[in-house]
């Protein structure tokens, strides 16, 4: 009754249960062939991360981004044996130098995951016009350049798998992220536009949806704020970079060309409608 591609979803998420099998995609089928290249922004830290890791033990061809921290970049290198780049994805330049880099090398762009973003938190009083733009710019103008420059080679293959980064904050709001909420409610509006329009070309276009995961950007929020956020998370504690990873693996899948223009919440309970 249920696709391979949901049912193996579901086992992947039964797996949360139990924490110490949080790498349980090594035991999984391999998914993808190697001729499936993925993109990933921001990926070598954080979510990003886990995200490449799933996708490379998944059997894509995996390359990440990265915007400034050289040193974290080669760790990642070294640890996965994944390409990062380094460009700023805000630059519609080099956004397009780097997926044509992608296509050279790599030969196509099939899977891209636009997950690159920064907070500026602040309130609105506080908040400056450059500190707006700069998270508009990061995590919203971002999607369209990336999609931009990647659709005329995924068209052509009439394959791609477009999946977007969005935030339980860009769905319900959060105190001192207008900026941020913004280009996260963005994205989802954005993702079902771009889900149209790929659709009769099997490209599929999806948001996932995190909530407050145990990363570099939740940990910067002030300790007495993130406590009282926690103690509102039905599940009562920060998510893991895996078990968002794996929602996007799903939706990478060949097989999950039904599903698009869909968001995926993955925040422990924290905003349900
Ligand atoms: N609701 C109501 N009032 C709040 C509030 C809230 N959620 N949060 C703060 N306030 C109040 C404070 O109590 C304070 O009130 P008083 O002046 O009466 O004491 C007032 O707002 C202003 O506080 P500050 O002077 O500290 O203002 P600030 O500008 O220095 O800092 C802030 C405010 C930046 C919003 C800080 O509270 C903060 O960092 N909050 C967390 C924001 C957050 O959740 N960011 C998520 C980052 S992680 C992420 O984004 C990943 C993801 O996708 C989930």
């Amino acid at each position: 009754m249920y696709s391979t591609a949901f049912i193996i979803f579901l086992e992947l998420i039964v797996d949360d249960i139990n924490l110490s099998n949080l790498n349980a995609i090594q035991k999984d089928e391999v998914i993808f062939s190697d001729d499936k290249v993925a993109l990933v922004s921001g990926g070598t830290r954080g979510i990003g991360r886990g995200i490449c890791e799933i996708l490379k033990r998944a059997g894509a061809t995996v390359v990440a981004g990265y915007a400034s921290d050289e040193e974290q970049a080669k760790k990642f290198s070294r640890e996965t044996n994944i390409e990062a780049i380094k460009w700023d994805v805000s630059n519609f330049n080099e956004c397009e130098k780097v997926v044509k880099h992608i296509i050279d090398e790599y030969g196509t762009i099939s899977i891209l995951v636009n997950n690159a973003g920064i907070t500026r938190d602040t309130t609105i009083k506080k908040m400056t016009v450059e500190q707006w733009q700069e998270v508009i710019n990061v995590n919203l103008n971002s999607v369209f350049n990336m999609t931009k420059v990647s659709w005329d080679e995924m068209l052509k293959n009439k394959f791609g798998r477009i999946i977007n980064i969005s935030s339980v904050n860009g769905q319900a709001g959060q105190y001192g992220q207008v900026n941020y909420c913004a280009a996260k409610a963005g994205i989802i509006g954005m993702t079902k536009a771009i889900a149209q329009e790929g659709a009769r070309y099997n490209i599929t276009a999806n948001t996932v949806a995190p909530g407050y995961v145990d990363t570099e950007m939740v940990a910067a929020v002030p300790q007495n704020v993130l406590d009282k956020i926690i103690s509102t998370i039905p599940v009562g504690r920060l998510g893991h970079p895996e078990e968002i990873a794996r929602a996007v693996a799903f939706l990478a899948r060949e097989d999950s060309q039904f599903v698009t223009g869909s968001t995926i919440s993955i925040n422990g309970g924290h905003h349900m409608y």
